[in-house]
Protein backbone atom coordinates (compact mmCIF):
# COMPACT_ATOMS: atom_id res chain seq x y z
CA UNK A 1 0.00 0.00 0.00
CA UNK A 2 1.41 3.71 -0.69
CA UNK A 3 1.15 5.88 2.51
CA UNK A 4 2.04 9.48 2.16
CA UNK A 5 1.80 11.09 5.39
CA UNK A 6 0.37 14.99 5.84
CA UNK A 7 3.36 17.57 5.93
CA UNK A 8 1.58 19.51 9.61
CA UNK A 9 -1.34 17.77 11.16
CA UNK A 10 -4.43 19.97 12.18
CA UNK A 11 -4.70 18.49 15.06
CA UNK A 12 -3.94 21.51 17.26
CA UNK A 13 -6.41 23.62 16.08
CA UNK A 14 -9.24 21.47 16.53
CA UNK A 15 -11.46 22.10 19.72
CA UNK A 16 -12.11 18.21 20.81
CA UNK A 17 -14.62 19.67 23.78
CA UNK A 18 -17.22 21.83 21.43
CA UNK A 19 -16.73 19.03 18.33
CA UNK A 20 -20.01 19.10 15.84
CA UNK A 21 -20.69 15.77 14.84
CA UNK A 22 -19.09 14.42 11.85
CA UNK A 23 -17.78 18.01 10.54
CA UNK A 24 -14.31 17.53 11.65
CA UNK A 25 -11.77 14.82 9.83
CA UNK A 26 -8.23 13.75 10.33
CA UNK A 27 -5.25 13.99 8.96
CA UNK A 28 -5.21 10.92 6.39
CA UNK A 29 -7.65 9.23 4.33
CA UNK A 30 -8.28 5.58 2.82
CA UNK A 31 -8.27 5.82 -1.17
CA UNK A 32 -8.48 2.34 -3.61
CA UNK A 33 -9.86 2.56 -6.62
CA UNK A 34 -12.16 -0.07 -9.26
CA UNK A 35 -10.71 -0.09 -12.67
CA UNK A 36 -9.92 -2.94 -15.55
CA UNK A 37 -11.97 -5.19 -13.29
CA UNK A 38 -10.29 -5.01 -10.16
CA UNK A 39 -9.72 -3.22 -7.41
CA UNK A 40 -5.76 -1.40 -7.03
CA UNK A 41 -3.60 1.23 -5.70
CA UNK A 42 -4.93 1.19 -2.05
CA UNK A 43 -3.01 4.01 -0.70
CA UNK A 44 -3.29 6.59 2.32
CA UNK A 45 -2.81 10.07 1.64
CA UNK A 46 -3.43 13.47 3.18
CA UNK A 47 -6.97 14.36 3.47
CA UNK A 48 -8.16 16.51 0.61
CA UNK A 49 -10.37 17.12 -2.42
CA UNK A 50 -11.07 14.85 -5.01
CA UNK A 51 -11.89 15.93 -8.31
CA UNK A 52 -14.07 14.29 -10.27
CA UNK A 53 -16.25 14.17 -14.21
CA UNK A 54 -18.85 16.09 -14.11
CA UNK A 55 -20.60 12.92 -15.77
CA UNK A 56 -19.32 10.90 -12.75
CA UNK A 57 -22.30 8.57 -12.29
CA UNK A 58 -22.63 8.69 -8.67
CA UNK A 59 -24.29 12.47 -9.29
CA UNK A 60 -26.64 11.07 -11.78
CA UNK A 61 -27.70 7.26 -10.67
CA UNK A 62 -26.77 7.37 -7.14
CA UNK A 63 -24.73 4.43 -6.87
CA UNK A 64 -23.04 5.00 -4.04
CA UNK A 65 -23.00 2.75 0.02
CA UNK A 66 -21.39 3.40 3.06
CA UNK A 67 -21.01 2.26 6.60
CA UNK A 68 -20.57 3.71 10.02
CA UNK A 69 -18.48 2.18 12.57
CA UNK A 70 -16.61 3.82 15.57
CA UNK A 71 -13.08 3.13 17.33
CA UNK A 72 -12.32 3.97 21.06
CA UNK A 73 -8.96 4.23 23.28
CA UNK A 74 -8.90 2.83 26.79
CA UNK A 75 -6.71 4.24 29.54
CA UNK A 76 -3.65 2.69 28.41
CA UNK A 77 -4.00 4.18 24.89
CA UNK A 78 -4.90 0.98 23.38
CA UNK A 79 -7.04 1.92 20.13
CA UNK A 80 -10.14 -0.67 20.11
CA UNK A 81 -12.79 -1.44 17.35
CA UNK A 82 -16.32 -2.73 17.67
CA UNK A 83 -16.59 -6.20 15.33
CA UNK A 84 -15.58 -4.36 12.44
CA UNK A 85 -16.02 -7.52 10.41
CA UNK A 86 -19.87 -6.79 10.21
CA UNK A 87 -19.29 -3.18 8.98
CA UNK A 88 -17.09 -5.50 6.46
CA UNK A 89 -19.37 -7.96 5.63
CA UNK A 90 -22.45 -5.13 5.68
CA UNK A 91 -20.90 -2.89 3.01
CA UNK A 92 -20.19 -5.59 0.88
CA UNK A 93 -24.16 -6.45 1.45
CA UNK A 94 -24.94 -3.50 0.17
CA UNK A 95 -22.66 -3.12 -2.34
CA UNK A 96 -23.91 -6.49 -3.79
CA UNK A 97 -27.67 -4.66 -4.31
CA UNK A 98 -26.51 -1.74 -5.53
CA UNK A 99 -24.68 -3.94 -8.26
CA UNK A 100 -20.97 -2.25 -6.97
CA UNK A 101 -18.55 -4.58 -7.13
CA UNK A 102 -17.18 -6.54 -3.77
CA UNK A 103 -14.50 -5.08 -1.79
CA UNK A 104 -11.61 -7.54 -0.75
CA UNK A 105 -11.50 -8.24 3.25
CA UNK A 106 -7.56 -7.72 2.97
CA UNK A 107 -7.29 -4.31 1.57
CA UNK A 108 -9.99 -2.91 3.85
CA UNK A 109 -8.67 -4.30 7.13
CA UNK A 110 -4.97 -3.27 5.98
CA UNK A 111 -6.26 0.51 5.02
CA UNK A 112 -8.34 0.71 8.20
CA UNK A 113 -5.46 -0.55 10.75
CA UNK A 114 -2.93 1.99 9.09
CA UNK A 115 -5.39 4.83 8.76
CA UNK A 116 -5.68 4.45 12.72
CA UNK A 117 -2.37 4.05 13.77
CA UNK A 118 -1.81 6.58 11.42
CA UNK A 119 -4.30 8.89 13.23
CA UNK A 120 -4.12 7.73 16.77
CA UNK A 121 -3.89 10.79 18.20
CA UNK A 122 -7.45 11.68 17.03
CA UNK A 123 -8.66 9.12 19.52
CA UNK A 124 -9.38 10.56 23.02
CA UNK A 125 -9.40 8.63 25.83
CA UNK A 126 -12.63 8.30 28.56
CA UNK A 127 -16.24 7.17 27.73
CA UNK A 128 -18.29 8.93 25.11
CA UNK A 129 -14.88 10.50 23.00
CA UNK A 130 -14.58 8.58 19.97
CA UNK A 131 -13.56 8.48 16.36
CA UNK A 132 -16.19 7.60 13.96
CA UNK A 133 -15.09 5.88 11.01
CA UNK A 134 -17.09 6.30 7.70
CA UNK A 135 -15.95 3.42 4.93
CA UNK A 136 -18.00 4.51 1.77
CA UNK A 137 -18.03 3.49 -2.26
CA UNK A 138 -19.14 5.38 -4.94
CA UNK A 139 -19.60 5.03 -8.76
CA UNK A 140 -16.28 7.45 -10.71
CA UNK A 141 -17.14 6.33 -14.26
CA UNK A 142 -17.55 9.36 -16.05
CA UNK A 143 -20.37 8.44 -18.23
CA UNK A 144 -24.50 9.42 -17.92
CA UNK A 145 -25.50 5.92 -19.39
CA UNK A 146 -28.01 4.53 -17.05
CA UNK A 147 -26.21 1.27 -15.89
CA UNK A 148 -23.57 0.07 -13.80
CA UNK A 149 -20.63 1.65 -13.70
CA UNK A 150 -16.96 0.28 -14.46
CA UNK A 151 -15.23 2.40 -12.52
CA UNK A 152 -15.65 3.01 -8.46
CA UNK A 153 -13.98 4.56 -5.55
CA UNK A 154 -13.71 3.02 -1.74
CA UNK A 155 -12.34 5.51 0.81
CA UNK A 156 -12.63 5.82 4.23
CA UNK A 157 -12.59 9.17 6.33
CA UNK A 158 -12.78 9.27 9.82
CA UNK A 159 -14.42 12.35 12.27
CA UNK A 160 -13.53 12.52 16.44
CA UNK A 161 -17.02 13.01 17.65
CA UNK A 162 -19.11 13.33 21.43
CA UNK A 163 -22.39 12.23 21.24
CA UNK A 164 -25.04 12.61 18.70
CA UNK A 165 -27.43 14.15 20.56
CA UNK A 166 -26.29 17.11 23.21
CA UNK A 167 -29.49 16.19 25.52
CA UNK A 168 -32.91 17.79 24.99
CA UNK A 169 -36.21 15.42 24.57
CA UNK A 170 -36.49 12.73 21.86
CA UNK A 171 -39.71 12.81 20.33
CA UNK A 172 -40.73 10.84 17.61
CA UNK A 173 -43.16 11.02 14.39
CA UNK A 174 -44.98 7.52 13.99
CA UNK A 175 -44.85 7.03 9.69
CA UNK A 176 -48.25 7.21 8.35
CA UNK A 177 -47.74 8.48 4.91
CA UNK A 178 -44.52 8.72 4.02
CA UNK A 179 -42.10 5.22 3.42
CA UNK A 180 -38.79 4.76 4.30
CA UNK A 181 -38.10 1.21 2.35
CA UNK A 182 -40.18 -0.93 0.40
CA UNK A 183 -40.67 -5.00 -0.41
CA UNK A 184 -37.81 -5.97 -2.74
CA UNK A 185 -36.49 -2.67 -2.49
CA UNK A 186 -33.11 -1.30 -0.74
CA UNK A 187 -33.75 -0.65 2.44
CA UNK A 188 -31.64 -3.54 3.90
CA UNK A 189 -28.47 -1.68 2.26
CA UNK A 190 -26.99 1.00 3.69
CA UNK A 191 -27.61 3.03 0.12
CA UNK A 192 -27.29 6.59 -0.10
CA UNK A 193 -30.57 7.43 -1.68
CA UNK A 194 -31.98 5.66 1.32
CA UNK A 195 -31.03 8.22 3.83
CA UNK A 196 -31.65 11.51 0.68
CA UNK A 197 -35.26 10.09 0.99
CA UNK A 198 -35.68 10.70 4.56
CA UNK A 199 -34.64 14.10 4.41
CA UNK A 200 -37.84 15.85 3.36
CA UNK A 201 -40.62 14.21 5.69
CA UNK A 202 -37.81 14.25 8.43
CA UNK A 203 -37.39 17.95 8.23
CA UNK A 204 -41.39 18.43 7.86
CA UNK A 205 -41.60 16.42 11.38
CA UNK A 206 -38.69 18.65 12.88
CA UNK A 207 -40.83 21.49 12.56
CA UNK A 208 -43.52 19.76 14.30
CA UNK A 209 -41.33 18.95 16.97
CA UNK A 210 -40.49 15.41 16.08
CA UNK A 211 -37.04 14.68 16.21
CA UNK A 212 -36.93 11.58 14.30
CA UNK A 213 -39.44 9.42 12.17
CA UNK A 214 -40.38 5.66 12.87
CA UNK A 215 -40.77 4.40 10.00
CA UNK A 216 -43.64 1.83 9.41
CA UNK A 217 -44.17 -0.67 7.15
CA UNK A 218 -45.15 0.97 3.40
CA UNK A 219 -48.15 -1.45 2.63
CA UNK A 220 -49.96 -1.09 5.41
CA UNK A 221 -48.27 1.40 7.67
CA UNK A 222 -49.50 -0.57 10.68
CA UNK A 223 -46.10 -2.22 11.72
CA UNK A 224 -42.92 -0.73 13.34
CA UNK A 225 -40.22 -1.06 11.53
CA UNK A 226 -37.47 1.58 12.29
CA UNK A 227 -35.90 5.18 12.91
CA UNK A 228 -34.05 6.82 10.11
CA UNK A 229 -30.37 5.90 11.61
CA UNK A 230 -31.16 3.85 14.64
CA UNK A 231 -33.05 0.33 15.35
CA UNK A 232 -35.89 0.62 17.82
CA UNK A 233 -36.69 -1.52 20.75
CA UNK A 234 -39.68 -1.54 22.98
CA UNK A 235 -40.37 -2.84 26.80
CA UNK A 236 -43.70 -3.86 27.16
CA UNK A 237 -44.36 -6.07 30.78
CA UNK A 238 -40.63 -6.83 31.14
CA UNK A 239 -40.26 -8.31 27.84
CA UNK A 240 -37.95 -7.02 24.80
CA UNK A 241 -39.29 -6.73 21.60
CA UNK A 242 -38.14 -5.30 18.32
CA UNK A 243 -38.39 -6.06 14.90
CA UNK A 244 -37.23 -8.69 12.88
CA UNK A 245 -34.71 -7.56 9.74
CA UNK A 246 -36.13 -8.26 6.67
CA UNK A 247 -35.08 -6.01 3.56
CA UNK A 248 -36.43 -2.85 4.20
CA UNK A 249 -34.56 -2.70 7.64
CA UNK A 250 -31.32 -2.11 8.31
CA UNK A 251 -29.27 -5.19 10.43
CA UNK A 252 -27.76 -3.23 12.69
CA UNK A 253 -25.08 -4.33 14.83
CA UNK A 254 -25.65 -2.48 18.14
CA UNK A 255 -29.47 -3.82 17.62
CA UNK A 256 -27.69 -7.63 17.37
CA UNK A 257 -25.72 -6.49 20.25
CA UNK A 258 -28.04 -5.47 22.43
CA UNK A 259 -30.24 -8.27 21.65
CA UNK A 260 -27.47 -10.44 23.27
CA UNK A 261 -26.57 -8.40 25.82
CA UNK A 262 -29.96 -8.14 27.30
CA UNK A 263 -30.59 -12.05 26.93
CA UNK A 264 -26.94 -12.43 28.49
CA UNK A 265 -28.67 -10.49 31.29
CA UNK A 266 -31.80 -13.06 31.90
CA UNK A 267 -34.23 -10.92 29.62
CA UNK A 268 -36.76 -12.16 27.57
CA UNK A 269 -36.37 -10.54 24.29
CA UNK A 270 -38.53 -11.23 21.07
CA UNK A 271 -37.68 -10.67 17.39
CA UNK A 272 -40.98 -10.11 15.66
CA UNK A 273 -43.46 -8.24 13.79
CA UNK A 274 -45.03 -5.12 16.38
CA UNK A 275 -48.01 -3.28 15.58
CA UNK A 276 -48.34 0.49 16.40
CA UNK A 277 -51.51 -0.72 17.90
CA UNK A 278 -49.57 -2.62 20.21
CA UNK A 279 -47.64 -0.29 21.68
CA UNK A 280 -50.99 2.36 22.02
CA UNK A 281 -52.49 -0.30 23.92
CA UNK A 282 -49.53 -1.00 26.08
CA UNK A 283 -49.30 2.43 26.80
CA UNK A 284 -52.82 2.86 27.95
CA UNK A 285 -52.61 -0.27 30.01
CA UNK A 286 -49.55 1.07 31.86
CA UNK A 287 -47.22 -1.92 30.41
CA UNK A 288 -45.26 -0.26 28.20
CA UNK A 289 -42.22 0.72 30.07
CA UNK A 290 -39.29 1.89 27.93
CA UNK A 291 -39.16 2.94 23.88
CA UNK A 292 -35.35 3.23 22.84
CA UNK A 293 -33.30 3.09 19.46
CA UNK A 294 -29.86 1.78 18.79
CA UNK A 295 -27.69 2.57 16.55
CA UNK A 296 -23.48 3.48 16.19
CA UNK A 297 -23.79 7.25 16.61
CA UNK A 298 -26.15 7.12 19.45
CA UNK A 299 -25.02 3.84 21.50
CA UNK A 300 -28.72 3.47 22.74
CA UNK A 301 -31.24 6.74 23.32
CA UNK A 302 -34.28 6.96 25.14
CA UNK A 303 -37.63 8.06 23.52
CA UNK A 304 -39.83 10.58 25.56
CA UNK A 305 -42.37 10.21 23.29
CA UNK A 306 -43.84 9.15 20.62
CA UNK A 307 -47.27 10.42 18.41
CA UNK A 308 -49.12 8.45 16.10
CA UNK A 309 -52.95 10.15 14.26
CA UNK A 310 -51.55 13.25 15.62
CA UNK A 311 -51.98 12.15 19.55
CA UNK A 312 -49.05 12.60 21.62
CA UNK A 313 -47.77 9.10 23.91
CA UNK A 314 -45.71 10.27 27.08
CA UNK A 315 -43.32 7.42 27.82
CA UNK A 316 -41.45 7.06 31.38
CA UNK A 317 -39.27 9.33 32.16
CA UNK A 318 -37.09 6.88 33.95
CA UNK A 319 -35.33 4.34 31.47
CA UNK A 320 -33.44 1.88 33.54
CA UNK A 321 -33.20 -0.72 31.23
CA UNK A 322 -31.80 1.49 28.24
CA UNK A 323 -28.99 3.10 30.56
CA UNK A 324 -27.75 -0.44 31.98
CA UNK A 325 -27.73 -1.68 28.24
CA UNK A 326 -25.92 1.22 27.00
CA UNK A 327 -23.46 1.32 30.23
CA UNK A 328 -22.83 -2.56 29.44
CA UNK A 329 -22.51 -1.98 25.98
CA UNK A 330 -20.05 1.22 26.66
CA UNK A 331 -18.17 -0.93 28.90
CA UNK A 332 -17.27 -3.55 26.31
CA UNK A 333 -16.12 -0.87 23.72
CA UNK A 334 -13.85 1.19 26.38
CA UNK A 335 -12.25 -1.98 27.61
CA UNK A 336 -13.70 -1.71 30.60
CA UNK A 337 -15.18 -4.73 31.35
CA UNK A 338 -14.82 -8.60 29.96
CA UNK A 339 -15.85 -9.20 26.50
CA UNK A 340 -17.82 -12.55 27.40
CA UNK A 341 -18.91 -12.20 22.87
CA UNK A 342 -15.40 -11.67 21.80
CA UNK A 343 -16.63 -8.20 19.83
CA UNK A 344 -13.78 -6.05 20.72
CA UNK A 345 -10.57 -5.84 18.11
CA UNK A 346 -7.48 -4.40 18.71
CA UNK A 347 -5.63 -2.09 16.79
CA UNK A 348 -1.88 -2.16 16.57
C1 LIG B 1 -31.33 3.03 8.81
C2 LIG B 1 -30.47 2.61 9.95
N1 LIG B 1 -30.97 1.74 10.85
C3 LIG B 1 -30.24 1.31 11.90
C4 LIG B 1 -28.94 1.75 12.10
C5 LIG B 1 -28.13 1.20 13.23
O1 LIG B 1 -27.14 0.32 12.75
P1 LIG B 1 -25.78 0.08 13.53
O2 LIG B 1 -26.16 -0.36 14.89
O3 LIG B 1 -25.07 -0.99 12.77
O4 LIG B 1 -25.05 1.38 13.53
C6 LIG B 1 -28.40 2.68 11.21
C7 LIG B 1 -27.03 3.19 11.41
O5 LIG B 1 -26.09 2.66 10.95
C8 LIG B 1 -29.17 3.10 10.10
O6 LIG B 1 -28.65 3.98 9.22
Amino acid sequence: MNISKAQTSKINSIDFDKLAFGKTFTDHMFICRYQDGKWQDPEIKPYQSLTLDPSSSVFHYGQAVFEGMKAFKDDQDQIWLFRPEENFKRINRSANRLQIPEFPESYFFEGLNTLLSMDKDWIKPGKGNSLYIRPFVFASQASVQASAANEYFFMIICAPVKSYYTGGEINVLIAEEYSRAANGGVGFAKAAGNYAAQFYPTSEALKDGFQQIIWTDANSHQYLEEAGTMNIFFKINNTLITSPTNDRILDGITRKSIIDLAKHSGLSVEERPIKVQEIKDAHQAGTLEEVFGTGTAVVVLPINSFSHQKQVYKLPKETPLANSLKEKLLDIQYNLAEDPFEWRRGIN
